[in-house]
């Protein structure tokens, strides 16, 4: 059954503020700060993005998630990040949920599919695990590397 939000919180197809998302991931010691126009064309260039407010402060996000995607098969989760005062309240469980039926929902149909991947912080492997997610290893090992730039 899809998870409901709890009492107070609001759901926003849309992306969060430049500012909220940059608090959002500063609140996270897992994730790595970026700066104003990395946030700026990482919410504009995103497939999909949503966020959750809540009655207290309505006008600012407390947990985002979004997809970066291109639209056929190939799709990557990211950023689903929880303010710390408002996690374990269900809040990532419904980020996801809702993330992986718009996927379902918008992929086109057909055979192979979606292919969809993310990484996993420590204390995330859980939530993922539950959508499905496993690990890509031994198959495929995934690689990655920050490209600094001056
Ligand atoms: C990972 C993260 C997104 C999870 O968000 P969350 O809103 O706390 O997630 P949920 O509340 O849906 O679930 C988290 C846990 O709380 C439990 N939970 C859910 N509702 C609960 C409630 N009302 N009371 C108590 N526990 C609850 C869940 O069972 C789950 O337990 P588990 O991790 O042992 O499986 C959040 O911890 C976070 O933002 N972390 C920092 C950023 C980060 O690492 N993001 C992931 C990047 S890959």
């Amino acid at each position: 059954m899809a998870p409901t939000l709890s009492e107070g919180y609001e759901i926003n197809t849309s992306p969060p503020s430049v500012q909220d998302y940059l608090a959002l991931r500063q609140s996270s010691p897992t994730l790595t700060p970026i700066n104003p126009s990395q946030a700026e064309a990482a919410l504009h260039g995103s497939w999909h993005t949503i966020h959750i407010t809540h009655q207290s402060d309505p006008s600012h996000a407390v947990a985002m998630g979004r997809i970066i995607g291109d639209g056929g098969w190939f799709f990557s989760i990211g950023d689903i990040v929880v303010l710390p005062s408002h996690q374990r309240k269900g809040l990532g469980d419904f980020i996801m949920s809702t993330l992986m039926e718009e996927i379902k929902k918008r992929a086109p149909k057909g055979a192979p599919g979606a292919y969809v991947m993310l990484f996993a912080a420590p204390g995330a492997r859980g939530l993922y695990a539950r959508y499905g997610f496993r690990d890509t290893m031994p198959g495929n090992m995934g690689m990655a590397q920050w490209l600094e730039k001056d």
